[in-house]
């Protein structure tokens, strides 16, 4: 008798997590890995739950317990994997099924998958989720795109499993096709900002103030009472304080620094290159992954290069750092909810802003209580740059000048800190009223007779070296 209301596909870290999820909300769901004996595993862990959960052996059987019209959630790594699922689901399935891919998949492949479902008149969806294994258990964010009418059909479902803010699920239909899975790209870009910024305080702590782990811990954890109070740098305090079970010092002090990264970083960066909306403190987040694996590099500059220790002004203090971390956040933000702007102008979205900022308050990783005044200046200055919006001009206001003492003494020392650079940087652009883009202006005239405005007037004009051999060489580059 079929009666499950959805099946899982993949049960990894997160799709074993998400079927417990559904099952704890009182929904009937069937799961099938192509490895068995996670299916066993499941069943095994689930206690209580497993009489909820139909364990399948395979994907016929899956496709056999769901009721009608089906709904699949495919949970397994973004790329082929995904369209090789697709394909032996399809053969299946009926026409009003619904696949729903839930993993972290490229905007442009659910694109061209939606595509491909609309013209075969079968619904798909594709699904970001954020919060990792405890978020996909307990209540991940959850963005969702593709055809509204497919959204609506499984929303009982997902706004459930989903976070909760305050009564409000934090599970919100995003747009048609790629909406959702840009979306949750973008999330991504912002959560390796936040990260890295969070890692330069840490390390400016660390090498210019000589702080132990142990201290580093105390001031995240205090930091997390105030204007920063989010789940990374309540975990940031969390993971400094720990140690390591063999050799009982900072675990933190035995990792290596080489860290790791799925892609979704990446894709924000050539999004927002490709789109014309740019994200530098992400692009130098993505830039400081790949220089921490570029460890051999690294270990033969500081050999050449440094051989004495750095010095940090003897004049930064903690609050300099705390004001620098305030203001990086809020650049980076403004920096993502502008590319989400742009997509969603470009891509004929109408991406709901201010429910993005509300649906990440809770389950995602970036959660943080900043994310309610960007939900509300959202709402109330439209595609206003989140740094130009009234709260937020306060704040830049006051933290400020924290952020530009912190990055020039960081950089005098000799720190890297490429995503506070980069916010500084980015700032003093966003202020700046007149920019050095005349000389850039200027020299493409000069070499490829591209013209330029004037401050004087309307139209298209050409410099006074136009059509002249200034030194006697071609002017065509
Ligand atoms: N981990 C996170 O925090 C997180 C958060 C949000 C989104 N996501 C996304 O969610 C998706 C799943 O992530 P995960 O962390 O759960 O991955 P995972 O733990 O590596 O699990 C991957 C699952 O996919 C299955 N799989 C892999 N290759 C397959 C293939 N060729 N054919 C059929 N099944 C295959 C695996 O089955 P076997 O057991 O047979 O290998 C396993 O069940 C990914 O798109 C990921 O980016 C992850």
């Amino acid at each position: 008798m079929p009666e499950s209301e959805i099946g899982v596909v993949g049960l990894g870290t997160m799709g074993a997590m998400l079927t417990l999820n559904i099952a704890d909300n009182g929904f009937r769901v069937s799961a099938y890995n192509r490895t068995h004996a996670r299916v066993t595993e499941l069943m095994e862990t689930a206690g209580n739950l497993a009489r909820r959960i139909a364990p399948c052996k395979s994907v016929e059987a899956l496709v056999q317990s769901l009721k009608r019209p089906r709904n699949v959630i495919l949970m397994v790594p973004a790329g082929s994997v995904v369209d090789a699922q697709i394909d032996a689901l399809q053969p299946l399935l009926d026409d009003d099924d619904l696949i729903i891919d839930m993993g972290n998949a490229n905007f442009h492949d659910t694109r061209r998958r939606a595509q491909a479902a609309h013209e075969a008149g079968r619904p798909y969806l594709g699904v970001g989720i954020s919060g990792g294994a405890e978020g996909a258990r307990f209540g991940p964010s959850i963005m969702g795109g593709g055809p509204r009418e497919s959204w609506d059909r499984v929303a009982h479902i997902l706004d459930v499993i989903a976070a909760d803010h305050e009564g409000q699920p934090c599970a919100r239909w995003m747009g048609e096709d790629g909406a959702g899975h840009f979306v949750k790209t973008v999330h991504n870009g912002i959560e390796y900002a936040d990260m890295q910024l969070i890692a330069e305080a840490y390390g400016v702590m660390r090498d210019g103030m000589g702080m132990a782990a142990e201290e580093c811990a105390e001031v995240f954890t205090r930091w997390n009472d105030g204007v920063l109070k989010s789940y990374l740098v309540e975990i940031s305090g969390k993971v400094a304080a720990a140690r390591d079970d063999s050799t009982g010092t900072p675990a933190l002090d035995v990792i290596l620094d080489r860290a790791g990264q799925k892609g979704t970083g990446r894709w924000t960066v050539i999004e927002s290159q490709m789109l014309g909306a740019p994200v530098p403190v992400i692009e130098a987040a993505v830039g400081a992954r790949n220089m921490s694996a570029m460890r051999h590099l690294r270990l033969q500059g500081a050999s050449l290069y440094r051989p004495n220790a750095c010095r940090l002004d003897d004049g930064l203090e903690i609050q300099d750092l705390e004001q620098a971390l305030i203001a990086g956040k809020i650049l980076c933000y403004a920096q993502g909810f502008d590319l989400l702007y742009k997509a969603s102008t470009d891509f004929g979205w109408s991406l709901p802003m201010p429910g993005i900022a509300e649906i990440w308050r809770e389950g995602c990783i970036i959660r943080s209580a900043m994310l309610n005044d960007t939900a509300a200046a959202l709402r109330e200055a439209p595609g206003t740059n989140l740094a130009l919006a009234d709260h937020f001009r306060a704040l830049m206001d006051k933290n400020v000048d924290g952020l530009r003492k912190t990055a020039l003494a960081a950089q005098a020392a000799r720190l890297p800190v490429p995503a506070l650079a980069a916010a500084l940087a980015y700032f003093d652009t966003l202020t700046c009223e007149r920019t050095t883009a005349n000389m850039l202006q200027a020299q493409r005239d000069y070499f490829g007779a591209h013209g330029f405005e004037r401050i004087d007037g309307e139209g298209a004009h050409h410099g006074p070296w136009h059509g002249h051999d200034l030194d006697g060489n071609s002017t065509q580059g």
